[in-house]
């Protein structure tokens, strides 16, 4: 079943709670939440506070997506604030091995993410930590950007790398998703779908989570 994960970074920030709640009325499985830093990358979000705010609304899971560096000094705190799923870029980390297991020791959920310029390599050694893959299909920092069609491959080879740890691993995609790629991403292996201005731009939000399922 593939899950749908729209990013509230596409929604009205002076509405978030409402937002969120819309979520769930839409039929989405998880909530993603964008954190930036304007050091990893060249934009600023939201952090802790805001995640502990959504989770006051929230009725599906928290995906938070960390693009922040030193990611291993805040995920206990991410999670404490109410993040279910906490991922992060390898490459922004001085210790992605104890960030996974603070992650994980607090009972949520953690992954790793791939900015279209990184390879698998950088997460092949912890494959049998983690819960979730994510492939970036755009660089991360902005939402609304056009999907870089080169990272298909990257996610197909994410998805035999999966398969043949033998783990539970989900395999998200984020960034440039749209009802009209939808299709070979899916058939690139994706379980996750992330998608920002394609839901929160629709006409009828909840048809459009609906069609990115396949
Ligand atoms: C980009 C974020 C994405 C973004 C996706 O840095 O990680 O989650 O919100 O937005 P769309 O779907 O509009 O590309
Ligand atoms: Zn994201």
């Amino acid at each position: 079943m593939i899950k749908i994960s729209p990013s509230l970074l596409s929604a009205d920030f002076g509405k978030m709670a409402e937002a969120v709640k819309n979520l769930k009325l839409w039929g989405s499985d998880y909530a993603h939440c964008d954190v930036m830093d304007g050091v990893f990358v060249p934009n600023i979000t939201f952090g802790m506070p805001m995640v502990a705010a959504l989770k006051k609304y929230a009725e599906i899971p928290l995906d938070v997506h960390l693009m922040i560096i030193n990611p291993e000094k805040y995920v206990g705190e991410f999670v404490d604030a109410g993040a279910d799923i906490v991922t992060f870029h390898p490459d922004a980390s001085h210790d992605v091995l104890g960030a996974l297991k603070v992650i994980k020791s607090k009972g949520a959920r953690c992954g790793l993410v791939l900015n279209p310029d990184k390879p698998l390599s950088l997460v092949e050694p912890y494959i049998n930590e983690i819960d979730m893959i994510l492939i970036m299909g755009v660089y991360a920092g902005f939402g609304g950007q056009k999907f870089i069609p080169e990272t298909l491959a990257k996610l197909a080879a994410a998805k035999k790398l999966i398969e043949r740890s033998g783990r539970n691993i989900e395999l998200e995609i984020d960034g440039g998703v749209t009802e009209s790629n939808i299709g070979e991403i899916l058939a690139a292996g994706a379980d996750v779908i992330v998608a920002g201005s394609a839901v929160f731009k629709s006409a009828d939000p909840a048809k459009t989570v609906a069609s990115l399922r396949g």
